[in-house]
């Protein structure tokens, strides 16, 4: 039997148990009733994001790819080629192969999610495919404080493409830029993919494809707190609703309740009047200027920036110094 040379190790970098009950319960007591985005990705939820991803109308993900097949060899340049390489949200570790594909030389990386056995199975794929690199997987919430394994390398560059950091609140935001700036240290960096301001139209389609993906997305929420938490939504009594909010610079979502009701979820009762929403997600939108200048107050010197000739999404490259 041939016998495959694997380097990976397995690491837990921190293990929160948060209370979805409490924690839904409260956001939906509140005026205006609100659920955080982080639910939408169940096993159903993460597969109906994938589709997303596909849509000819969600342009984010096939530009970001673009961009990242484009400059791989720019952004490896900028990034070091002696550091070690962490992905925070690396799910599959799709797009950090193109650039790995710039780094033959590359000797560690670290791929930092929340899901466990997805990401060990993907860890241990890539360690197969890629026998001198070591891969450390650790097990983590990385908004959070978490812990490092030790490597070999003093530098650190952070991936964190996708443009997560859009679906982070304004001050949740310089917090979690702070403690990367934090983990980095002087002479590491961060290379993050960031969604950008453009034409309403171009967003507001993003988020309301024809085929409805989106919508069963948002709507998919509602089939998850019934399963877990033991709610009675019905979803044919919600509707899906999302616009850009230019002033405050963002995608809005919603589920819109379609009539005076009552749920229940345990043995509480939630009222909602018709046309009441819950906010499911905000994602924002940045200008290069408006990003680099977060970036900053948060500790990091914008060095490099990529864009597609459209500039509809870049990809920076920020240097703690
Ligand atoms: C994961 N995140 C960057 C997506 C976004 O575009 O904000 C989530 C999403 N919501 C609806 N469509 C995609």
């Amino acid at each position: 039997m041939k016998t495959v040379k694997q380097n990976v190790h397995y690491h837990v970098g921190n293990d929160i148990e948060t209370d979805m009950y409490t924690e839904v319960l409260n956001g939906l007591k509140v005026s205006p009733k609100k659920i955080s985005p982080k639910y939408f990705y169940d096993k159903k939820g993460s597969e109906l994001f994938e589709s997303i991803t596909l849509l000819r109308e969600y342009y984010p993900t096939r530009t970001e790819l673009f961009i990242l097949n484009k400059y791989k060899n720019e952004m490896t340049e900028a990034a070091g080629k002696d550091s070690a390489l962490i992905e925070f949200g690396s799910g599959s570790s799709e797009k950090v192969r193109i650039l790995l594909e710039a780094m033959p030389d590359l000797k560690e990386y670290v791929p930092i999610d929340i899901s466990k056995d997805f990401l060990y199975q993907s860890a241990r794929a890539l360690s197969i495919e890629y026998p001198n690199l070591s891969v450390h997987a650790v097990c983590a919430d990385y908004t959070l404080k978490f812990e490092m394994p030790q490597l070999q390398s003093d530098r650190k560059v952070v991936f964190f493409p996708g443009s997560t950091i859009g679906n982070f609140e304004p001050h949740d935001m310089e917090l979690f830029l702070k403690q990367t700036a934090a983990l980095l240290k002087p002479g590491g960096g961060l290379l993050i993919g960031v969604d950008m301001k453009k034409d309403h139209a171009v967003l507001n389609a993003a988020y309301n494809d024809k085929k409805g993906v989106t919508r069963k997305f948002n709507l998919n929420v509602l089939n998850r707190l019934n399963r877990e938490l033991l709610a009675n939504f019905k979803l044919e009594d919600f509707s899906h609703h999302a616009f850009y909010h230019a002033e405050k610079g963002r995608i809005e979502m919603h589920l819109v309740s379609l009539k005076n009701q009552v749920i229940m979820i345990g043995d509480e009762e939630i009222e909602f009047y018709e046309g009441e929403t819950i906010h499911t997600e905000n994602s924002y939108k940045f200008t290069i200027e408006e990003f680099h200048k977060i970036s900053s107050i948060c500790g990091f010197t914008p060095k490099k920036v990529w864009s597609d000739e459209r500039n509809w999404f870049s990809m920076h490259y920020l240097a703690v110094e």
